[in-house]
């Protein structure tokens, strides 16, 4: 079956999964906890976990609660994450505190990560399984919490981060999920050791190469295939490779036509896609796509030891990752 393939069936498993458990009074709070979940999403993250589980020779009927329960984490990064970054978009349809206002799309968030762990405890394995997966998952969600400061501090400082502190951050704030999903995964199977450090290794690695890949696209991409606007993280000053990359290379005009919007509000549509086609003009597509395929070879280093569909299936989630244009 094509990867694609693979990843609608296994998304719609999840969707049933993280329909059944997000239910409740009043009902806003649960439309708001759901409100992305059901207006897109590609569910990286739960392919991941069942994946990693499945490569070890688990069965995914043991990983759906660890699968189901990231990506409630993710949704609920990305309902507070358009709070901070004053995000009016995303899967084309009104972010949650655009639509829902800025205190429910608090506690749906809170929800989303309360619900996430309540899923994983009354997983179907071993308790000190269970106690691994819930003590995995925090440590995630925490580096997810430092990673995003991060990513927020390096907005508002003046001095531009090096590439190694930019990996940092999106290791942090972005690659920490990935690594927990693969690491979940691993555990739902035999929960070894070895095979948890090198699905991990794998999910840290991929998730790098995804942020890189996200930030390119949030200059350079399609907003009908994004379905969220491009050239916001030029105007909310963020430090991301490609606008570091810019930055750095431009001259002249081009400078100044990139910094007058870079971290202005108050910068306009028109400003800002003038800035974007400048970027874009720049030729920094291939080095960024370059650098994002990297950190994929490293992820495909850490599963040299598996093989069969699983293994195919994770290798070419690899290259979706760097490839795609959504
Ligand atoms: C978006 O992640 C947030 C980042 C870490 C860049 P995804 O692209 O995986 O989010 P979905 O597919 O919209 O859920
Ligand atoms: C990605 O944030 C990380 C989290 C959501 C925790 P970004 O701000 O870079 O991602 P988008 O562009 O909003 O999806
Ligand atoms: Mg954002
Ligand atoms: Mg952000």
């Amino acid at each position: 079956m094509k990867n694609t393939k693979v990843m609608e069936k296994n998304a719609r498993v999840v969707n049933r999964h993280i329909n059944s458990k997000l239910k409740g009074k009043p009902a806003m709070l649960y439309d708001a906890a759901g409100h992305l979940i059901i207006h897109g999403g590609k569910r990286l993250r739960p392919y991941m976990v069942i994946k990693s589980c499945e490569i070890l020779g688990g069965e995914m009927n043991n990983a759906l609660p660890a699968a189901s329960a990231v990506e409630m984490i993710h949704n609920f990064t990305l309902v507070h994450d358009d709070i901070m970054d004053n995000d009016e978009m995303r899967h084309g349809v009104q972010t949650v505190h655009k639509k829902f206002g800025m205190p429910i799309a608090i506690l749906a968030g809170d929800v989303l990560f309360s619900k996430a762990f309540q899923v994983v405890s009354e997983s179907k394995l071993k308790e000190h399984a269970i106690a691994q997966l819930i003590s995995r998952l925090a440590k995630a969600c925490v580096d997810v919490c430092e990673g995003q400061l991060l990513d927020i501090r390096m907005a508002s400082q003046g001095r531009n981060p090096t590439e190694k502190e930019y990996i940092e951050m999106i290791s942090k704030k972005t690659a920490a999920l990935f690594d927990v999903s693969c690491s979940m995964g691993a555990i739902c199977a035999t929960g070894k050791p070895t095979d948890v450090t090198n699905l991990s290794t794998f999910g840290r690695n991929l998730g790098i190469a995804f942020q890189i890949t996200d930030d390119l696209i949030g200059i350079m991409g399609d907003p009908k295939i994004t379905k969220k606007p491009v050239g916001n993280d030029i105007r909310e000053g963020k430090k991301s490779l490609p606008i570091l990359m810019a930055i750095k290379l431009s001259r002249g005009n081009d400078k100044k036509t990139i910094l007058k919007v870079f971290g202005n509000s108050r910068a306009s549509k028109k400003e800002l896609e003038k800035a974007t086609e400048t970027i874009r003009q720049l030729g920094i597509e291939e080095s960024v796509r370059n650098q994002a395929l990297k950190y994929a070879k490293k992820a495909e280093k850490a599963l040299s030891e598996y093989s069969g569909p699983a293994k195919i299936e994770l290798v070419g989630l690899l290259d979706f990752v760097v490839r795609r244009s959504l």
